[in-house]
């Protein structure tokens, strides 16, 4: 391990079927105003809706309805979020949701009082939180973006056609608690748990292909990565199975609560191209991953052997026997592209309804990351979104 790091997460997690029991008692350490944050309506059709009002009335509490968050959150959907929480001075944001629904809960945790616009400042400039902060917990009901357990919240500008993530490094902006109970995930339309799936793996991938020294936090995601995709199989053939729907959700929040970036360095290029294609399409955010993973990763292939050769023995069992080292590694790309298309990944950018006019915007629009095996070029980002077409 060569960097030097602090670790500290400060997110309480309560998992299993039972974990809900666990909420009246994590609000108790809270007042009494709560805004109750949440999407397009699936916690009502699910009955989680009818099941968290009834234990917040029973904590005391007044609720603030704060519905419709929509996948990928709007900036003019954060200010409205802030200003209810403004208003009526919450003490707690209670996030019930997907990743989405978290995120912009922090992100408006973060805004409610603070003086500027939130988009100036803490997504352009990127700066971090001067005021008070209101406290968020949630509910998750779909497994991915690990924004359970860490300080990131993506928000999307559709007049200006970006959609960036601040990872905060305040602890405060982490989720104070997060209840995961896998059996809320059951009722995720195959689509988005698909998409959730290969949110995870990009997280892990994303971390992954960094690096040259030898690393606890490379066999960590080893492991996970072997976990997700066994269970991943296990979940597209049965979405009610226990077994695999919770160690889907256990692996989404590991893959991305801070813990394996430690000690080395990290890629999310694929990250900034996904969020660029998001912008301009508003697509299932997984998804934006998937269609350019294949050709990014075979694009930065050949600066990385060694660790793509490793990533072919390690995770997808290719056996080395007779292979030169370009071969191991290309064989692990094909054993990644072709569990993705066994599960039902989207694989092309043209099915997410990017046109070719937009190629130009959308690589002026992807940010440079410098912590892979290769800085890319705009032509570089030009020459993946072909190759993904
Ligand atoms: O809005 P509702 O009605 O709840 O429906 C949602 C939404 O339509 C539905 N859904 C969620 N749980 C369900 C359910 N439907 C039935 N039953 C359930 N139990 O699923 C749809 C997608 O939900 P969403 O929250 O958008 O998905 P996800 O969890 O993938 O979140 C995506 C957002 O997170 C950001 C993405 O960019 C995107 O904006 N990310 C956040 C990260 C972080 N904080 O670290 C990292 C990620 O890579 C990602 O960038």
């Amino acid at each position: 391990m060569q960097g030097n790091f602090t670790y500290h997460n400060p997110t309480k997690l309560v998992f299993g079927k039972d974990a809900l029991d666990g909420l009246a008692a994590e609000l108790a350490q809270y007042g009494p105003r709560v805004q109750l944050a949440y999407g397009g309506g699936s916690i009502k059709k699910t009955g989680l809706y009818d099941r968290v009002i009834a234990i917040l009335r029973e904590a005391g509490k007044e609720v603030f309805e704060d519905a419709g968050v929509m996948p990928n959150p709007t900036v003019e959907k954060l200010r409205e979020g802030a200003a209810i929480a403004r208003d009526n001075d919450v003490d707690l944001i209670l996030a019930v949701g997907g990743g989405s629904v978290v995120d912009y809960a922090k992100a408006v945790g973060v805004s409610a009082h603070c003086e500027e616009d939130p988009w100036e400042k803490y997504y352009l400039r990127m700066e971090e939180p001067e005021c008070r902060i209101v406290p968020v917990g949630c509910i998750l009901t779909m497994a991915g973006t690990g924004s359970e357990m860490n300080g990131g919240a993506v928000i999307t500008n559709h007049d200006s056609k970006l959609k960036i993530g601040h990872v905060f490094a305040n602890p405060e902006v982490f989720p104070r608690f997060a209840i995961l109970n896998p059996e809320l995930t059951y009722t995720v339309p195959k689509y988005q748990m698909i998409a959730g799936i290969f949110d995870i793996m990009s997280h892990l991938m994303e971390q992954y292909f960094s690096g040259v020294d030898d690393s606890t936090s490379d066999y960590l995601m080893e492991g996970l990565m072997r976990s997700l995709v066994q269970a991943s199989r296990a979940a597209v053939a049965n979405p009610t199975d226990y077994e695999a729907r919770s160690n889907i959700m256990w692996t989404a929040t590991w893959a991305l609560n801070t813990l394996v970036a430690k000690g080395k360095a990290t890629d999310w290029e694929v990250h900034m191209i996904g969020q660029a294609i998001g912008a301009y399409t508003d697509a299932t955010h997984g998804m934006t991953l998937s269609a350019v993973s294949p050709a990014y990763y075979r694009h930065i292939m050949p600066h990385g052997l060694e660790k793509f050769a490793r990533f072919a023995r390690t995770v997808w069992e290719v056996s080395v026997e007779g292979r030169t080292p370009e071969e191991l590694a290309a064989a692990g790309i094909d054993a990644l592209e072709a569990w993705m298309r066994e599960i039902g990944c989207v694989m092309s950018v043209a099915e997410l309804g990017v046109t070719d006019d937009m190629l130009e915007g959308i690589a002026d629009a992807t940010f440079i990351m410098e912590g892979g095996y290769k800085v890319l070029a705009r032509e570089d980002v030009l020459s993946i979104l072909r190759a993904s077409k």
